[in-house]
């Protein structure tokens, strides 16, 4: 349900910039993640999507604005991500469960690391198997990754974002290398996930952010924010739109 949240706001941005070297990448970007949100970010490739989650997640340093992080948020594991193009070595014969289990190791800190051990306890295995059952996942728990379509490897990867239950779920491009039927069944699921965590998701496709999304920033160095539960910027599903058009629109107006 497409719907204006006002209500608590999980992630603030503020005047955010960034540069990696010379070049300008992020300019005073700004925008609030709020609880419950399906918050979309589209825009050009190199426009600093990526750049932006990294920033958010603390994998780069923020020198120049601020990112404000709700105390739900505090704990790094409060936030699930799955990274854009994840590439796994399918000659690596590691099971779904190995993959699962990457997620969880810092939840266990006493523990041994993953590596020195010879298996998981059974609470470990428990904490797999309920995140895999929601992403419909639980039957493969002992398969090889490699021998996974990749819409499957995919939601291996978000069973292993969301092992540790996080409040905010963030992935990048999560479609990206996935049949039109897997991304379909993704997206449903992200749907289905958004009923409990939040979702900040970077996509290309207009489907979702017409369909899905409460919000999209739009990001091409500089940021737009649409509401989209605002009449004025509502995209007909029905309407014919290229990419382009969209793109334009999204990139022209702001709230
Ligand atoms: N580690 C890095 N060092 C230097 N430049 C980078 C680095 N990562 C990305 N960039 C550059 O920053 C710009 C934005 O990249 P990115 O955030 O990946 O964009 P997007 O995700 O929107 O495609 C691009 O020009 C890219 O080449
Ligand atoms: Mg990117």
């Amino acid at each position: 349900m497409k719907q204006s949240k006002e209500s608590q706001a999980l992630i603030t941005v503020k005047n955010l910039s960034f540069r990696y070297d010379k070049e300008l990448i992020l300019d005073n970007i700004n925008f609030t993640v709020a609880k419950g949100d399906f918050f979309t970010v589209t825009g050009p490739n190199g426009g600093g999507k990526s750049t932006l989650i990294k920033l958010i997640l603390g994998l780069l340093p923020a020198k120049k604005g601020t990112i404000i992080k709700d105390s739900e948020l505090q704990e790094a594991l409060e936030i699930g991500y799955v990274p854009q193009n994840t590439n796994i070595n399918l000659e690596f014969p590691i099971s779904v469960l190995d993959v699962v289990m990457m997620g969880n190791g810092q939840k266990h800190k006493g523990a041994l690391p993953l590596f020195n051990r010879t298996g998981y306890s059974k609470l470990e295995i428990e904490c797999a198997k309920q995140s895999l059952a929601r992403v419909g996942m639980e039957k493969y728990i002992e398969s090889k990754i490699s021998n996974l379509s990749g819409g499957q490897r995919q939601r291996v990867m978000i069973a292993r974002a969301i092992c540790s239950h996080p409040k905010l779920l963030i992935l990048d491009e999560p479609t990206s290398s996935i049949d039109i039927q897997g991304q379909k069944e993704i997206y449903k699921l992200l749907k289905e996930l958004n009923r409990d965590i939040t979702i900040l998701v970077i996509t290309h496709d207009l489907t979702v952010i017409s369909n899905y999304a409460s919000r999209v920033l739009y990001i091409n160095h500089t940021g737009y924010l649409h509401d989209l539960s605002e009449e004025h910027y509502k995209i007909d599903p029905n309407e014919h739109f290229c990419e382009v058009e969209l793109m334009q629109q999204l990139g022209e107006k702001s709230e």
